[in-house]
């Protein structure tokens, strides 16, 4: 028999009730969006999805983030998720940039929190926020405009971004490399160094990996299929083998983290050779006879 109820009911009432979310706002969200239509416009379809990405479920959401459950239900539950606040938390991504950056790139931007606050705080940057969920990128896209923000969106994978090499003097990521596997947050680092100019910037915020590494319930209350993996890793240590430089970790409101790293000046070995003077004795008064 054919189910009448619709994929509020199916999907979005049950985190509603769990989360004392306002069931009213994200049922008004969601049907002022034509999800079909908008995800289409923003979707590349020439992109393949990793397996690591489109075989699992996140937070349980079976379709993991490619689907309009993940992207309604993220923000209302995330504002829960990042003790002792969202905003403090995001903001220490920001505190940990050291330029002024004209070209931003956020990967795995989900729906924008961490990209709108890089436009606002600065506002004559060039922003980009990429991702691989069109879903999310509705909701991004979405927010932006309500904020009056001019922000591009871009559907794609980070690990390939395909921009230009040196065309980003900062990179950034919030709370993504805890949702891949090591080796793939590896790949990305590898790719923000490819990206950047030298100087360039990549700061990176996520759970922070000591605490995460002692404490096992916390790597399992939110269903992330990688979360383990990235514990037992270094995002300070994954930075170093992208060749980035000055890399620092700090630690943020005890089980957040955040990296920063510089790209460096290339290094290309010189032979300097000192001029040959004539030998003639006038010409080294130094040289005893
Ligand atoms: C936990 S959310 C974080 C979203 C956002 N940065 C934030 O701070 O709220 C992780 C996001 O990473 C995206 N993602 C995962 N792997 C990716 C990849 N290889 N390339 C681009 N985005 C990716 C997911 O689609 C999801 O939107």
């Amino acid at each position: 028999m054919a189910r009448n109820d619709t994929i509020f009911e199916r999907f979005l009432a049950p985190f509603v009730k769990t989360f004392l979310i306002d069931e009213d706002k994200l049922r008004r969200f969601h049907e002022s969006i034509d999800w079909q239509a908008a995800s289409t416009r923003l979707s590349d379809r020439t992109l393949t999805y990793p397996t690591y990405y489109s075989s699992q479920n996140f937070h349980g959401i079976e379709g993991g983030y490619l689907n309009v459950s993940a992207a309604v239900s993220y923000d209302p539950i995330t504002q829960y998720a990042l003790p002792p606040g969202e905003a403090l938390v995001r903001q220490s991504l920001l505190d940990a940039i050291q330029s002024q950056p004209r070209r931003i790139l956020d990967l795995g931007c989900g729906t924008g929190s961490t990209t709108l606050l890089l436009k606002q705080a600065f506002p004559e940057a060039e922003v980009i926020g990429l991702d691989l969920s069109p879903q999310m990128l509705v909701v991004a896209e979405h927010k932006a405009e309500q904020a009056n923000l001019a922000i591009q969106w871009r559907h794609g994978n980070a690990e390939h971004t395909h921009f230009p090499d040196a065309s980003f003097d900062l990179v950034t990521a919030s709370l993504l490399f805890h949702e891949t596997p090591p080796t793939v947050s590896q790949a990305i680092l590898r790719e923000c160094y490819r990206l950047l100019t030298v100087g360039g910037e990549v700061v990176i915020l996520d759970g922070n990996q000591k605490v995460l590494r002692q404490t096992e319930w916390l790597t399992q209350i939110f269903e992330e299929p990688y979360i383990q993996a990235f514990a037992s890793g270094s995002v300070d240590a994954w930075m170093g083998a992208a060749q980035f430089e000055a890399v620092q970790t700090h630690d943020r409101w005890l089980i957040h983290q955040v990296t920063r790293g510089v790209k460096p000046l290339p290094y290309k070995a010189v032979e300097f050779s000192l001029p040959t003077y004539a030998a003639a004795a006038g010409d080294r008064p130094w040289v005893s006879s």
